[in-house]
């Protein structure tokens, strides 16, 4: 009895030595411990045994299957522990890979434009977090909770008062709450709403301006972007300022430039209007200056926030806004 059980694991254990591979252990443990293996079909013949041998038989036989076990965890470990070098076959006289050269990607190219021609102008560069309270991205903003101008932008919720930023004017707050005017600030960044279609994604970028002092007027709104377009494009391009509405400004305006793939006649791109909207702005209203304690009697100030994607769409003739984040790089490597 006790001469078999010990076969059966000696020659268990030598089986287990030689296995090569992960089908190897396998079939060692089915042969010796499965349902028809030689050490299951000894403890069902327990049964069979003199009542006096039973006891010690079956103690033994249980002991031989749990070492078996063991070995057999072991063997799959070792065999895990080995499998990199074993299944590797390194060819070192093959040629490299060639490294493709990567690059700035369009939009990052356009952000950084923009900012170098507004910083040319004298604003310097704040950034600010993507998730944001309620309060930097409404309420600071004379956006009410339950306010209707919420359904302007299509939000996204983390919490009751978290949110995506859904734009970059809250840098507006940030940037005041920090300092006394004079304010120059300009805020690049990712934003976020529910939206998509050819001019519309659920992340793009914007870059927000803001200056403040006493005597800005809406002259100085209008000089600023007219001579921001024509350094971006050229001194030829077409813009007209078109009366809008934004609760954080009065009065608003955006900012429409020539379609540049229809040349105003009209296309799928520009909603056949012959205009593709670029950015909104307008004179900081009031209720956003008491939001940061600035006097309101001695301040003005003007805002704007720009789309990135539309200036790259209309920079590069792209008419569609989401071949910028399809990562194609027979599109990407063009730029
Ligand atoms: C705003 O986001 C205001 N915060 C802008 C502003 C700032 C007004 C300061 C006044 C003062 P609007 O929702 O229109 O406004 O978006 C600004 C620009 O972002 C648009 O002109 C457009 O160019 C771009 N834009 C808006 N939604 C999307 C989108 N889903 N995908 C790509 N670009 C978008
Ligand atoms: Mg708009």
């Amino acid at each position: 009895m006790k001469q078999e059980i010990q076969q059966i694991q000696a020659e268990a254990q030598a089986d287990l030595a030689t296995a090569q591979n992960e089908k190897d252990i396998e079939a060692v443990a089915v042969r010796y411990l499965g349902r028809k293996g030689a050490l299951t079909g000894f403890l069902r013949n327990i049964a069979k045994l003199p009542p006096e041998e039973r006891a010690a038989a079956g103690k033994q036989a249980n002991a031989a299957k749990q070492s078996l076990e063991t070995a057999v965890r072991k063997a799959r470990e070792e065999l895990e522990r080995r499998a990199p070098e074993k299944t590797a076959a390194i060819d070192i006289s093959l040629p490299g890979r060639p490294a493709i050269p990567g690059h700035t990607h369009p939009i990052s190219q356009i952000m950084q434009e923009i900012c170098s021609i507004l910083e040319r102008m004298g604003f310097s560069v704040a950034e600010g977090p993507e998730v944001e309270t309620d309060y930097y991205n409404f309420e600071a903003l004379n956006v009410p909770k339950y306010h209707p101008a919420r359904d302007m932008q299509d939000t996204f919720y983390i919490s009751e008062n978290i949110v995506l930023r859904t734009q970059t004017s809250p840098m507006q707050i940030r940037a005041m709450e920090n300092q006394t005017p004079p304010v120059a600030v300009i805020a690049p960044g990712k934003v976020f709403r529910c939206d998509s279609d050819l001019t519309h994604t659920p992340m793009f970028h914007q870059v927000e301006g803001l200056l403040v002092d006493e005597n800005i007027s809406f002259a100085d709104l209008k000089g600023t972007l007219t001579a921001f377009v024509h350094a971006m494009f050229d001194r030829e391009t077409a813009l007209r300022f078109r009366p809008s509405f934004f609760p954080f400004t009065e009065p608003s305006a955006e900012v429409d430039i020539l379609c540049v793939m229809c040349r105003g006649k009209g296309c799928r791109v520009c909603g056949q209007s012959g205009w593709l909207e670029i950015l909104g702005s307008g004179m900081v209203h009031p209720n956003v200056f008491r939001s940061v304690g600035y006097d309101t009697q001695r301040f003005t100030g003007f805002a704007f926030g720009m789309g990135v994607e539309r200036i790259a769409m209309l920079k590069y003739g792209i008419d569609d806004i989401r071949k910028f984040f399809n990562n194609d790089m027979r599109f990407l490597g063009q730029f």
